[in-house]
């Protein structure tokens, strides 16, 4: 049976509408996932954009890896995301690169979202689908907006190894996720909801190396102005956030998985 703790789309909107957003954005930089840029890039070529593909980026937060891809591949974007700041910032940072042209975003729920069928060549998810309560619909939503042969590419923290409820308790609550997927999950659920699995891959080695600059950041770079600006409440989250994550990805319990898949 799968651990599935009571935390929903509310919680991910305080604390990416409260001061989680802008620390995540001080630790992991303006794209909010590990590794940022290289990481994007590697999915860009693994899934294979083309100039003038239309991607929906499902959990788009700040724009950041919109606009990286806008700019390297010519494609053009929509970004969904729950979070009214983040939706608003990401607005703003587009139109201030002069990109609002190429990106659109739409402020809604990942299980529900506002596009007819067959709209989209790809669906992209980066590092954010661990927020979502109900990942078989969420596949089911990508299948739907995907035009035919249409594929989804996306990155997500994941469950890689053998781990008790015990332990996943605080990595849960550290981030508010109601449940992680593994790395056989997903690919269970692109097959059962009409995906072709064209790559698979298990990171969870460059994860934990991320982790490790997340904890000397949080640490020793970041820790003046998290106290000043943030408080020390939110410095000693962040100090244990990054210490469990970062030992139970070297444990190899969790970690980050790349997925390709294709709509049949
Ligand atoms: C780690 S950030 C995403 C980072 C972004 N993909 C990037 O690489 O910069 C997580 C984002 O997911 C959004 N999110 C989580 N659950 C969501 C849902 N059910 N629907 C829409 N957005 C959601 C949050 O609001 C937050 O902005």
């Amino acid at each position: 049976m799968r651990y599935i703790k009571d935390y929903t789309i509310k919680d991910v909107q305080d604390v990416y509408d409260g001061p989680g957003g802008l620390l995540w954005e001080a630790v992991m930089g303006e794209q909010i996932h590990s590794g940022g840029p290289e990481t994007t890039d590697f999915l860009a070529q693994k899934v294979g954009l083309k100039k003038d593909m239309l991607i929906l980026d499902i959990c788009s937060a700040l724009g950041a890896p919109a606009r990286h891809l806008v700019k390297k591949y010519g494609v053009k974007i929509v970004g969904i995301d729950a979070a009214k700041t983040m939706y608003e910032k990401a607005v703003e940072r587009t139109k201030k690169a002069g990109l609002e042209d190429k990106i659109e975003y739409v402020l809604g729920n990942a299980l529900d979202i506002p596009y007819h069928k067959e709209e989209f060549d790809v669906v992209w998810g980066q590092e954010a689908w661990c927020y979502v309560t109900d990942k078989n619909r969420l596949i089911l939503e990508a299948y739907r907006v995907l035009k035919p042969d249409g594929k989804i590419a996306f990155t997500d923290w994941i469950i890689t190894g053998e781990i008790t409820q015990q332990e996943l308790d605080p990595l849960y609550d550290s981030m508010s996720f109601p449940y992680m997927e593994t790395f056989d999950g997903y690919q269970e659920l692109l097959k059962k909801n009409g995906f072709k699995v064209l790559e698979a891959l298990d990171q969870t080695e460059e994860y934990a190396k991320c982790f490790d600059q997340y904890y000397d950041k949080v640490h020793v770079e970041l820790k003046p102005a998290i106290l000043k600006d943030f408080g020390q409440d939110l410095f000693d989250f962040a100090s244990n956030l990054v210490t469990i994550w970062r030992k139970a990805a070297h444990e190899h319990k969790v970690g980050r998985g790349l997925f390709i898949g294709q709509k049949m």
